[in-house]
């Protein structure tokens, strides 16, 4: 019988789910498409597909905003479709154990606000676990969660940098930043407006992003699409990455700081850790070539990277789920 427990991981950008046994069998955005405020037409990547693209009646939204649950009752409605979807594909859901990450610098209520939608789940879960996310972080990154040796991580997701040390199976410290992909989206959306008289949605500055923006000396170009803002014509034209460098190194430099800071709060016995074994960068905006490069000039400190840096969470908690490490 397949198993009924579940490890979820909600993103700003995307949802995880991992279910025992089994493996990752949801990986979709965090976006929920209604009709009219009542009916819900898509969750997921179809609901992303028609974003921008909607007529009026239909309202796409992005429930989670900055980490935390922006409306309670759009996420709720999401979660429920989901695991509907998931009935549907791999048999009933009923009664299940589910292991969820929570950042963990929110308050409790808004840790509260994420138990609240998954005990409210027609599911009906059994029971609910939540845990840290840096401590899903550090299991998914690989690091000995139960090594006396401490290590920080940071998670730079979309809209969300998580920095955070951990030592001897605990969370030392912990900070949540208010800086992600979507931040470098919206900027390549303004690059773009004022360099070149075009407008252009989220869905393409993300592509944009993904095909060009880097910040070390690679060049990489693409062509895109958007809105002449003078004549109101649809318009093409061809951007590459010097075009957005600058602008993005800007923008990481603040996360440079907020890792400074933490650096300062941290006992000395596991600064000297760290300097030793040097930071763990993780989360999907950690992809973007030369990110780590730029961070480590910056704190002088080595940087590790993680091969999938947007699972790190997932896999933390599946490790969890599947017994594999015990909190
Ligand atoms: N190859 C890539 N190059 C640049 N950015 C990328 C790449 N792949 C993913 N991203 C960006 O990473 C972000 C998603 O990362 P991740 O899945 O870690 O976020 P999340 O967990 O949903 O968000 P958060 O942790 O902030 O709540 C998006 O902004 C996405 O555009
Ligand atoms: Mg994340």
């Amino acid at each position: 019988m397949a198993s009924r427990t579940f490890a979820i991981d909600i993103g700003t950008d995307s949802i995880k789910i991992y279910r025992k046994g089994t493996g990752l069998i949801y990986f979709q955005k965090t976006v929920l498409a209604e009709k009219n405020k009542k009916k819900v037409i898509a969750v997921g990547n179809d609901a992303y597909e028609i974003f921008g693209k909607a007529p009026d009646k239909i309202e796409v939204t992005f429930p989670l905003k900055n980490g935390v649950i922006a409306s309670i009752n759009s996420m709720q409605s999401l979660i429920n479709c989901v695991f509907l979807d998931l009935s549907k594909e791999y048999g009933k859901i009923k009664n299940p154990r589910i292991y969820i990450a929570v950042s963990a610098d929110i308050t409790d209520i808004e840790k509260k606000a994420f138990y609240d939608i998954m005990d409210g789940c027609f599911v009906r879960p059994k029971s609910i676990i939540m845990i840290d996310k840096p401590v899903a972080d550090a299991i998914g990154c690989g690091i000995d969660f139960y090594d006396t040796k401490g290590s920080m991580i940071v998670d730079i997701g979309a809209e969300t940098t998580e920095i955070s040390v951990v030592s001897a199976g605990t969370l030392v410290l912990s900070k949540l930043f208010k800086f992600g992909g979507h931040d470098i989206d919206e900027a390549i959306i303004n690059t773009i407006r004022r360099k070149f008289n075009i407008l252009i949605g989220l869905k393409t500055a993300e592509q944009t992003k993904r095909k060009t923006v880097a910040l070390d000396n690679s060049e990489r170009e693409c062509k895109l699409y958007g809105r002449d803002v003078v004549s109101g014509l649809p318009r093409e034209c061809k951007v590459d990455s010097a075009v957005f460098r600058d602008n993005v190194i800007e923008q990481v430099n603040p996360v440079v700081d907020a890792i400074k800071s933490v650096l300062e709060r941290t006992p000395p016995e596991i600064s000297a850790d760290i300097y030793r074994n040097g930071v763990v960068i993780t989360g999907g905006t950690s992809k973007i070539p030369g990110i780590a490069d730029l961070i480590e000039d910056g704190i002088g400190l080595k940087i590790k990277t993680v091969v999938e840096p947007t699972d790190s969470v997932i896999n933390g908690l599946s490790a969890v789920a599947e017994g594999r490490i015990t909190l």
